[in-house]
Formats: C-alpha cells, sequence, structure tokens
C-alpha cells in the first residue's frame, strides 16, 4: 500500500473569508429536557434568582456561544408565543405535538432572552408558520422588537419589559418540507407564505436578518429543487437559507462513519449553486448566504424515542433525544465543524444541535451536576481559536474509499488565522483509524510564526464516552510530535484524531 502522507500550504493570501462568529451558533428547543430540566431548574441547587441553572450558565459560557436558535425545531410549529409571556401563573398548559409532551410555558421568549444575556449569546428566534401565519409572526416581532407606543410593544412592557430585545436574526418556520411538520406545506405553499410573511416583518423591523427553510437533510425526495422552488418565490425578500442535517453510524462502520463530513460538503456546494441559479435566473445582485442552523450526530437514541414516542403519556420534559456521545462522534463533529469553515464565506452562521440534554454537548444529573460529553471539546476548540480569517490550506492527501465515498482525504483540515492576535491555528483530523500520519505544513508564508502548542483528543476505544462520574475522552495538549524547521512544520497526527495546532508570532 502506498504511503499515508498530508500536506498543507498555509499563506495569508489564501483567504476563504472573514469568519462570521455565528458559525458557532447553538440551538435549544422546548423538548425534552432542554429547557425544563436543562437551562431552567428552580430546584436545583445552582439554580439562580430567576431559576437558571448556573452550572450549565458556566458551560454555555465557556463555550462563548455567539447566537442560540429558539424556541425550536419541529416545536414551533405549533407554538403559540403568547401562552409564554405575562404572569407565570396566568400562563396555559399545551399539549405540544411536535414531541407528544406538556408544554408548561413557565419559560418564554421573556425568560429566555434573560437567560441568553446571562449566558453572553444572541437570540435567533423562530416564528410558527405551520399553524399559524403573518399575524402570529408580526405581532411576536412587534412583541420583541417594536420600542413602544402599540398593541404588542405595551404589551410587552406591561409585562415588565421596558426594552425591547431587538433580535436581529429570525426564521421563517422550520423544516417545513418535511411531512412529520405541523403544517407541512409544499414548496410554493411555503415559499409564498415565507415571502409574504418577510415583507410584513421588514416593514415592522426593517433592520431583521431573515432564514428561510431549505430541506430537512439531503435524503428528501424534494431535495434540492425544494430551494430552488422556495427560492424563486422568496429570493428578494430574505438573506438566509437553512440547511439541517444529522449524521449517525447505526451499522458501526466507524471510516464511513468519518466520511460523512464529505456529504456535508457536497450539500454546501448543491444549496450555493442553487441559490446561484435562482441569483442568475432573477438578474439579482445579492447573494443568499447559508445559514446551516441545524447539524450533529444524531441516531444512539432514535430507537428508544421513537418506543417512548408511541407510548408515552402526556408529560413536562421527558427524556428524549438523549444521545449519548462517543468519541468516535466527537470526531466527526470536529470534521463537520473543519467542513463548515471551509465554506465560510457562504456559510455565515451554524448551530449545532442542540447545547443542553438534546443531542447536546452539555447534559444535566436532575439533582447533579451538568457534564461535558465528548462533543463539547472540538466545538469548544473551534470557537476558542476559530476566530478571524479562514484560511485554505491547499491540502493534498492521501486517500481511501469507504462503503459510501470514494476519495475520502485521510487527513481533513481547514486553518484560521485570527490577525489581530497574531495566531495561527490548524484544525486537523486523521481519518484514518490504524496508522499516525505526518502532516507537513508549509508556513514559508507566515514568517515569524513559531509552533506554540498542540491540543489532541485521542482515545483507543471509539465507543468511549464521558458521564457525570468521569471525564474518559478528554482533550490534552502533547509534546514531542512537532517539529518545526524553518518554513515547515511536521506534525505527528495519531491515528484517529482530533487535532489542534496552534502557533504565534514571535
Ligand atoms: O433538533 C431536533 C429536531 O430535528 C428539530 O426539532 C427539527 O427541526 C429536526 O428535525
Amino acid at each position: 500500500m502506498d504511503k499515508k502522507f498530508a500536506r498543507i500550504t498555509l499563506d495569508p493570501d489564501f483567504q476563504i473569508s472573514r469568519i462570521d462568529k455565528r458559525i458557532y451558533g447553538s440551538f435549544i428547543e422546548h423538548l425534552g429536557r432542554a429547557v425544563y430540566g436543562g437551562v431552567y431548574q428552580p430546584d436545583h441547587a445552582s439554580a439562580d434568582e430567576e431559576g437558571f441553572r448556573k452550572d450549565v450558565l458556566d458551560l454555555v459560557r465557556e463555550l462563548q456561544v455567539p447566537i442560540v436558535r429558539y424556541p425550536g425545531g419541529n416545536f414551533v410549529s405549533n407554538y403559540f408565543w403568547e401562552d409564554g409571556v405575562g404572569p407565570v401563573e396566568q400562563r396555559p398548559r399545551r399539549l405540544e405535538l411536535a414531541w407528544r409532551s406538556t408544554e408548561p410555558n413557565l419559560v418564554g421568549v421573556n425568560e429566555f432572552a434573560r437567560w441568553a444575556k446571562k449566558a453572553g449569546t444572541d437570540l435567533m428566534m423562530a416564528v410558527n408558520l405551520g399553524t399559524r401565519g403573518i399575524d402570529a409572526a408580526c405581532n411576536l416581532l412587534e412583541y420583541c422588537n417594536h420600542p413602544s407606543g402599540s398593541k404588542y410593544s405595551d404589551l410587552r412592557i406591561s409585562h415588565g419589559i421596558k426594552e425591547p430585545h431587538n433580535i436581529k436574526t429570525w426564521c421563517l418556520g422550520n423544516e417545513m418540507d418535511g411531512p412529520w411538520q405541523v403544517g407541512h406545506k409544499t414548496a410554493w405553499e411555503y415559499g409564498r407564505l415565507a415571502d409574504e410573511t418577510a415583507k410584513a416583518l421588514r416593514q415592522i423591523d426593517p433592520t431583521v436578518e431573515l432564514v428561510v427553510c431549505g430541506s430537512s437533510n439531503t435524503g428528501m425526495p424534494t431535495y434540492p429543487q425544494w430551494e430552488a422552488t422556495v427560492l424563486e418565490e422568496a429570493y428578494n425578500s430574505v438573506d438566509f437559507i437553512s440547511l439541517h442535517t444529522y449524521y449517525g453510524n447505526p451499522e458501526n462502520d466507524t471510516a464511513n462513519f468519518l466520511a460523512r463530513s464529505d456529504n456535508m460538503d457536497s450539500f454546501i456546494q448543491t444549496v450555493i449553486a442553487t441559490c446561484d441559479f435562482v441569483k442568475a435566473k432573477k438578474r439579482a445582485k445579492k447573494d443568499i448566504m447559508l445559514s446551516f442552523d441545524e447539524w450533529n450526530v444524531w441516531f444512539h437514541s432514535n430507537d428508544s424515542d421513537n418506543d417512548a414516542m408511541a407510548n408515552r403519556p402526556w408529560s413536562v420534559a421527558p427524556h428524549l433525544l438523549e444521545d449519548h456521545y462517543s468519541f468516535e462522534d466527537a470526531l466527526v463533529v470536529g470534521l463537520l465543524l473543519i467542513t463548515l469553515l471551509k465554506h465560510s464565506d457562504r456559510v455565515r452562521m451554524a448551530c449545532l444541535a442542540q447545547l443542553v440534554n438534546v443531542i447536546a454537548p452539555i447534559m444535566t444529573e436532575e439533582q447533579g451536576p451538568a457534564w461535558k460529553q465528548t462533543i463539547f471539546y472540538p466545538y469548544l476548540h473551534a470557537s476558542l481559536y476559530g476566530r478571524g480569517l479562514a484560511l485554505n490550506t491547499a491540502l493534498r492527501s492521501s486517500k481511501h474509499d469507504t462503503k459510501d465515498f470514494t476519495d475520502v482525504t485521510d487527513v481533513e483540515s481547514v486553518a484560521v488565522w485570527n490577525d489581530e492576535k497574531e495566531e495561527l491555528t490548524v484544525f486537523a483530523v486523521n481519518r484514518d483509524l490504524t496508522e499516525a500520519i505526518t502532516l507537513e505544513t508549509d508556513l514559508r508564508g507566515f514568517e515569524g510564526y513559531r509552533f506554540a502548542e498542540h491540543i489532541v483528543l485521542e482515545h483507543p476505544d471509539f465507543k468511549a464516552v464521558n458521564s457525570a462520574e468521569g471525564q474518559t475522552v478528554a482533550p490534552k495538549t502533547v509534546s514531542g510530535r512537532n517539529e518545526q524547521e524553518g518554513g515547515l512544520l511536521k506534525t505527528q497526527l495519531a491515528p484517529a484524531s482530533w487535532n489542534v495546532i496552534r502557533l504565534k508570532k514571535a
């Protein structure tokens, strides 16, 4: 077999884009224990005066999450936002149809906005275009963003919130192509509704940014015609189109699982092409940007959830979508982050779905601590060190085939240059399961930059998991794996590993 190799070249001129920090966004839905028992749990030892878990807030702050999508997800398609505002004791309990749960409405937009402020994050708000329409969306925007002197802004003020929330980013519904969605629509029906809603919302607040729903995933029979039809209707009135995808390894084929980021790459390329096709047809000037506002690994909890959905009585905050993530899942999350960064000129926002308890990097024990899943770490590293300019690494790597993919590079990488701090970070995953590979980095374009730190996530057991009791899978700073001679850096990438190679200007 040919020798495995990987070579990259870092050059300040190889810029993909200045990264929009919102690419490190996340998502909290009224689903399972994300809100109740996750971010909000007044009877927990760490709860603050408003009932928010401080242990969770600490971990969210550690991740430096720039934006959080809320309140759904499938949930939003039958959400009555008015139920969640005003005196808590007067709020109704609702049958929540998306996840067959009881929604107590103890947390609504005002509480969540307060939580977001404490977490140091912005809100990305979704409106219900499933069972409701233009009027409910307009009323919610007026309630949130209009200063005063109108029915809904004055209602907000009467609820004790004088200053508007000024939420900038709004999603026009959620996954409207999915037959599972309450109020599912055809592409044309949805495109028309999205366009008219967008126009009305902009009259209330011309500064908002609007995200129209793309396909729920590439497996949808309507993909990618859905994107084309929706944009034919709504191109001029929206700024972003959404992409969603979740990957899994139910067949236990790790090499194939690690290649799934190549699917995300072609998904992004197809949606860009579709946006640009409609742009050309419409002789439009602006580009539509991509909001990859749901992405993650999700499959561990599928069987038990399907059973629970069918047989469970209506209840508040049932255990749902509580995937327990393994080491190999963390590698895939790292690969997906690299893929998003490689397209950061068009992917301006992205949301790791989700943030707490529900397919999440942060888990909570009911009367115990909050703890970090394996996937917490690549997300943390990308968010901390991935600010600045994304650089194309001009990667040349040996390749392999897997069950569903051909020409899979053994190594995947992207680099980020923080030009203000004069720091350079290479994110790299060795997808070879058994062999270490030397990554050769040509640094001649970055004179004076010296190797500073190499952080690695590696584990002999692909299925190793963390728990409240221990961090079996955690990153470590390694030494002895990097050699720099002038403009050439050689780095040993352990088999199946996530690597963060940091350089600083001397
Ligand atoms: O994130 C979980 C669910 O996945 C969301 O509610 C929905 O939008 C998607 O199908």
